[in-house]
């Protein structure tokens, strides 16, 4: 089947790696509908070697469309994500609106793809950390269950969306020009720094980023009572989110029966070379599908075997978000 396509958001950080992956992937398009803000109209993008023109998102901007690709932040998908489904459409939301709702399936691919059947019209995308995590520690979880999983980001700016990519790369201009550093998009500076998670901290004292990988976590696993904690952070990274991983296990695992593990993995590619000191880095995960995965190693503090710790790299506006939600399309 092809489909009749809209992107929500077609001018933002997500929304370009949309246009990228529906053509390398060769998604099966009968039309595509690129719709942003009033301040985009009009303008004119490369796609496939034709050039499409930006609409302006309105409540009638879905009339015959069939599927939609929203990445145009949460408010946005909440006031239109409804009349896309009155439309007649499937919306595949990549914004944190619906990801909590128990009637909406929040799906990763190589996790839960059967939940995308129950769905009624959205399918939500989950957080970008989230699905980074889920990718290599489902398999795992699956061949030994998890009994507490504690987790540090070390996350791009990109999850800020483009305009704090340009942000750091205007920082880093204005650095080496002796000019000053300014902050308008993040509350900090990025530039030679790392600070806390720049969501709202919630009473429990974690921000919104770490209860997300914490919730949707459980949703996707269906795993209400697993163990996790996160502390989520930023790092002067343009597009890429890398974490560290520590797992105890219900019963003693090796690196080996590890490495055997997600060396099989789908969407995992194991970088992992001791010797050169060679391990995931947000350079080399940036622009590629697979999640990174190194510095497999058992965890010491735990007797008996049963601890493992893991670094991983992700691209976060591609598995962590755009190529996710083409996935599930493609599931569709
Ligand atoms: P625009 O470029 O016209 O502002 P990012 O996550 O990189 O910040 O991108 C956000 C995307 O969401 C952009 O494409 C932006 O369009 C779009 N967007 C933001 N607010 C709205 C809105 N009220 N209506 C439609 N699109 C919006």
């Amino acid at each position: 089947m092809a489909w009749k396509t809209a992107i929500m958001g077609a001018t933002g950080a997500v929304g370009t790696e949309f246009l990228a992956i529906l053509e390398q992937r060769r998604f099966p398009l009968k039309s595509l509908k690129l719709l942003a803000s009033a301040r985009s109209a009009g303008k004119k993008v490369q796609f496939m070697g034709q050039e499409l023109v930006i609409e302006e998102l309105t409540d009638n901007s879905f009339k015959g469309v069939e599927l939609v690709l929203a990445s145009a932040g949460g408010s946005v998908s909440k006031q239109y994500a409804p009349a896309a489904v009155a439309a007649g459409a499937i919306v595949v939301d990549n914004t944190s609106a619906f990801r909590m709702d128990g009637q909406i399936p929040l799906v990763v691919p190589e996790v839960n793809p059967q939940d995308i059947k129950a769905h009624k019209g959205i399918i939500a995308n989950p957080n970008c950390s989230t699905i980074i995590m889920n990718v290599p520690v489902w398999p795992l979880h699956k061949a030994n269950p998890i009994r507490r999983l504690v987790v540090s980001t070390y996350q791009a700016v990109s999850g800020a969306g483009a305009k704090a990519m340009h942000e750091l790369e205007q920082q880093a201009r204005d650095w080496a020009a002796g000019r000053p550093v300014k902050s308008e998009v993040m509350p900090h500076q990025t530039l030679f720094n790392v600070f806390s998670h720049n969501s709202r901290v919630s009473a429990n004292g974690y921000n919104e980023e770490e209860n997300k990988m914490l919730n949707e976590t459980r949703k996707i696993f269906h795993c209400p009572d697993i163990r996790i904690t996160a502390t989520c952070v930023r790092v002067p990274v343009l597009r890429a989110h890398s974490e560290a991983i520590n797992i105890e296990f219900s019963r003693p695992m090796g690196e080996d029966e590890v490495r055997g593990i997600l060396s099989a993995a789908p969407g995992v590619r194991i970088i992992d070379d001791r010797q050169r000191n060679y391990f995931p880095m947000p350079l080399e995960s940036a622009g590629h599908d697979d999640v990174l995965v190194g510095r497999i190693r058992q965890d010491m503090s735990l007797s008996g075997g049963t601890g493992i710790d893991l670094f991983v790299s992700g691209d976060q506006i591609r598995k962590g978000a755009a190529l996710n939600a083409v996935q599930i399309a493609e599931l569709l």
